[in-house]
C-alpha cells in the first residue's frame, strides 16, 4: 500500500472521529473546542493538507480533492450543529423563563393607616362639613400658655389635674392637653370670629395603664363669635356624634369644672355597645365619657385678645384614641403606642 492510500483510508477516519464527537458537544463552548480540534490549523485534515508535497506526485490530486471534502463536511456539519445547539438553547430558555401572564400577581405588602388617625381624619371630615378649620401648634410650649393663660396660676391646684413633663429649660414643658392652641388660635386671628379644632399629641407624666398612656391625641375645638351660646355648643357636638356615628345618639352634659371654661361641662354618648343598657365597655353605666366642654372664660377670652364683653365662645376637648378604642372595641390603649404589626394590620 502505497502513502497516499494509507492517507485516504486516514482521512475517513479524521471525519468519522470528528463527526462522532461533534454529536457528544452540548455547548457553545464545546463547540468552539471541537473546532480548533478538527478545523484548526494543527488539526489532523489540515494536517493532511500541510504533508501534501510529500506525497507522491501521481496521488496528490485524489489525496487533496478527498480531503477537501472532508474539510468541506466538518465545516457543513459545523454550521448545522451549531444551529441545532442555538435552537436548544433557544427551546430551554422558553421552558424554563416561561411567563404566565394569567397567573395572579403577587400582593404588595402595603401600609396601613393608624387606627387613631383614622379616627382623627373621620374627625377632621365632619368637623370640615361643619366649617371648622384645622389649626395646628406645637407640642412644646411653655408654663405660660399650658397654663397660666388658661386661667390656672402658678400655684391653683387645678394644677394636679395634668400631670406635667417638664425640660430641662425653665418654663418649657411638653404641653399637657391643646388648649394651649386657644390663646394662640385667638391671638393670631383676634377680632376675626374664630371656628377651629387644633388637633395633636399631648403628654402627661402618667402611670401606663390599659386605659392611660403618656401620649395620646386630642382635637380641640374653639368657636368665638359675638353671641355665642351653651345653645350653639350643645346644637354643635350632638350634631358632630351624628355625623360622626351616622345615626342618631342620645348625649348627655354633666356639670363640671375646667379653669378655662365657664360654665364647664363634660358630654356622655349612650354606650355605642349596648345602646345605653348598660355592660362592661361602659361600666354598667350606659353612657361613655367623651369630652370636657364649655363657654370659654372671660379671662381667657381676655388674654387671647378679645373683648368679653363683646365676644363669647365655646371650647371642647376630646380624645380621638378613646373614640378608636370604642369604635374598634379595643381593651388596651397600649395596644396603640406598641407598633406591632400584628394589631396594625387589622385596620
Ligand atoms: N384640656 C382639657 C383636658 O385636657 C379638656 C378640655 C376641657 C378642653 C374643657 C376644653 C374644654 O377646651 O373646654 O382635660
Amino acid at each position: 500500500m502505497t502513502e497516499g492510500t494509507t492517507q485516504l483510508e486516514q482521512l475517513d477516519e479524521i471525519r468519522e472521529k470528528a463527526l462522532a464527537e461533534l454529536g457528544t458537544v452540548q455547548d457553545e463552548a464545546a463547540l468552539s473546542q471541537w473546532r480548533t480540534h478538527h478545523l484548526g490549523r494543527s488539526s489532523p485534515v489540515m494536517q493532511v493538507f500541510t504533508q501534501l508535497p510529500q506525497v507522491a506526485k501521481e496521488l496528490r490530486p485524489a489525496l487533496g480533492q478527498a480531503a477537501n471534502q472532508v474539510k468541506q463536511a466538518l465545516e457543513a456539519a459545523l454550521a448545522d450543529y451549531s444551529q441545532t445547539l442555538r435552537e436548544a438553547a433557544l427551546q430551554r430558555s422558553l421552558q424554563t423563563e416561561r411567563l404566565d401572564v394569567t397567573l395572579p400577581g403577587r400582593p404588595r405588602v402595603r401600609g396601613r393607616v393608624h387606627p387613631t388617625t383614622l379616627t382623627m381624619r373621620e374627625i377632621y371630615r365632619v368637623f370640615g362639613e361643619m366649617g371648622f378649620q384645622v389649626y395646628r401648634t406645637r407640642e412644646i410650649e411653655t408654663d405660660e400658655y399650658n397654663f397660666e393663660l388658661l386661667n390656672i396660676p402658678q400655684h391653683h391646684p387645678a394644677r394636679d389635674l395634668w400631670d406635667t413633663f417638664h425640660t430641662t429649660t425653665p418654663g418649657v414643658l411638653l404641653r399637657t392637653h391643646t388648649s394651649p392652641g386657644q390663646i394662640r388660635v385667638m391671638r393670631e386671628r383676634c377680632p376675626e370670629p374664630i371656628r377651629v379644632i387644633l388637633p395633636g399629641m399631648c403628654y402627661r407624666y402618667e402611670q401606663v395603664s390599659a386605659r392611660k398612656d403618656i401620649q395620646f391625641n386630642q382635637v380641640e375645638g374653639l368657636v368665638v363669635d359675638r353671641d355665642i351660646t351653651l345653645a350653639d355648643l350643645k346644637g354643635t357636638l350632638n350634631e358632630f356624634y351624628r355625623r360622626l356615628f351616622g345615626r342618631e345618639v342620645r348625649t348627655r352634659f354633666r356639670a363640671s369644672y375646667f379653669p378655662f371654661t365657664e360654665p364647664s361641662g363634660e358630654l356622655d354618648v349612650e354606650c355605642v355597645l349596648c345602646g345605653g343598657a348598660g355592660c362592661g365597655m361602659c361600666s354598667g353605666t350606659g353612657w361613655l365619657e367623651l369630652l370636657g366642654c364649655g363657654m370659654v372664660h372671660p379671662t381667657v377670652l381676655r388674654n387671647g385678645g378679645y373683648d368679653p364683653e363683646k365676644y363669647s365662645g365655646f371650647a371642647f376637648g376630646m380624645g380621638p384614641e378613646r373614640t378608636t378604642i370604642l369604635r374598634y372595641g379595643i381593651t388596651d390603649i397600649r395596644d396603640l403606642w406598641t407598633n406591632d404589626l400584628r394589631f396594625l394590620e387589622q385596620f
